[in-house]
């Protein structure tokens, strides 16, 4: 019912729809239970994005066996049913291998509240751009790797990581929304142009507006940035059109790859009040403007 750039698959299924997707991760902290609940809540993610509700998950787990004992698998499986229950659904299976590194991930079964879901296509002209979440988790997990913070260091970014986009999911249905998705591996650019694409339209995005992490800035200025990030740059920076003062480093910074990053949402200015019920985060990065499908970065 979908197509290419949306978060999953979307089958009619009698009265039902069913939004299927799967997602598989490499480490991105030391704990292993903190892993194992980051890389769930990151696949549990593309169903929230569709508008649905996850219903059950089956994990998918690539493991040296020789390496690390069982009991860092067992320790991953429970972070990744903490999450899985907190999103009211069931972890009911799943497959392990032999594997060269960790790999984990689930496959996530989940459905719509009702026959309308949540795609990349249908932002309209005037719409206010919502994101959920603030940037960054990439670059901090990046200088983690290199040694460069300790696990206390990246706690802003596992304390997102381990966010759920349940309510977020929600306020977006409730606003009704006109175009949803996540910000994963392809950074804020890339999947606003899936948005910008799959609608027909221009993203304008304001640079001053978009939140980011703490730090976030100062790793990108001495070049701690994932390989994702330079990818993305280079593949997303020929469909936008940047501001003469944006700097290298803040272009890194929104092709940043996010794991189990928030939600981008098109929405109709005045039925924003949805997000501004509870503990909601989020900003108000751009509008939708009339365009052919690229971002303006202001
Ligand atoms: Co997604
Ligand atoms: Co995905
Ligand atoms: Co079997």
């Amino acid at each position: 019912m979908v197509g290419l750039g949306d978060d999953a698959g979307v089958y009619k299924l009698g009265n039902n729809t069913i939004i299927e997707t799967v997602d598989v991760i490499t480490p991105v902290v030391n704990d292993p239970f903190t892993f194992g609940a980051i890389s769930a809540n990151n696949s549990l993610s593309d169903v929230y994005a569709m508008g649905g509700k996850p219903v059950s998950a089956l994990a998918v787990a690539g493991f040296p066996i020789c390496q690390y004992g069982t009991d860092v698998l067992v320790e991953i499986m429970k972070g990744a049913v903490s999450s899985i229950t907190k999103a009211g659904a069931f972890l009911i299976g799943g497959h392990s291998f032999d594997d060269s590194e960790i790999k984990f991930g689930l496959s996530v079964t989940g459905i719509a509240d009702n026959d309308r879901v949540l795609t990349v296509r249908g932002a309209q002209e005037g719409d206010l751009l919502l994101l959920t979440q603030p940037l960054g988790i990439g670059i901090l997990t990046t200088a983690l790797k290199a040694g460069k913070i300790d696990d206390e260091g990246i706690s802003e970014a596992v304390d997102w990581m381990l966010t759920l986009n349940d309510k977020a999911s929600a306020a977006a249905c409730t606003a009704g929304a006109s175009a949803c998705t996540d910000i994963t591996g392809f950074g804020l650019l890339g999947h606003a142009l899936n948005i910008a694409k799959g609608s027909g339209v221009d993203l304008e995005i304001d640079f001053t507006e978009v939140p980011f992490m703490d730090a976030v800035s100062d790793f990108a200025k001495k070049g701690v940035a994932p390989g994702g990030a330079f990818a993305n740059l280079t593949f997303f920076e020929p469909l936008t059109d940047f501001a003469s003062d944006i700097t290298y480093e803040e272009k890194l910074m929104l092709a940043d790859p996010q794991t189990s990053g928030g939600l981008l949402v098109s929405v109709k200015e005045d039925r924003i009040s949805a997000f501004e019920n509870g503990s909601l985060f989020y900003r108000v990065i751009g509008r939708v403007v009339k365009g052919s499908g690229r971002i303006v970065l202001k």
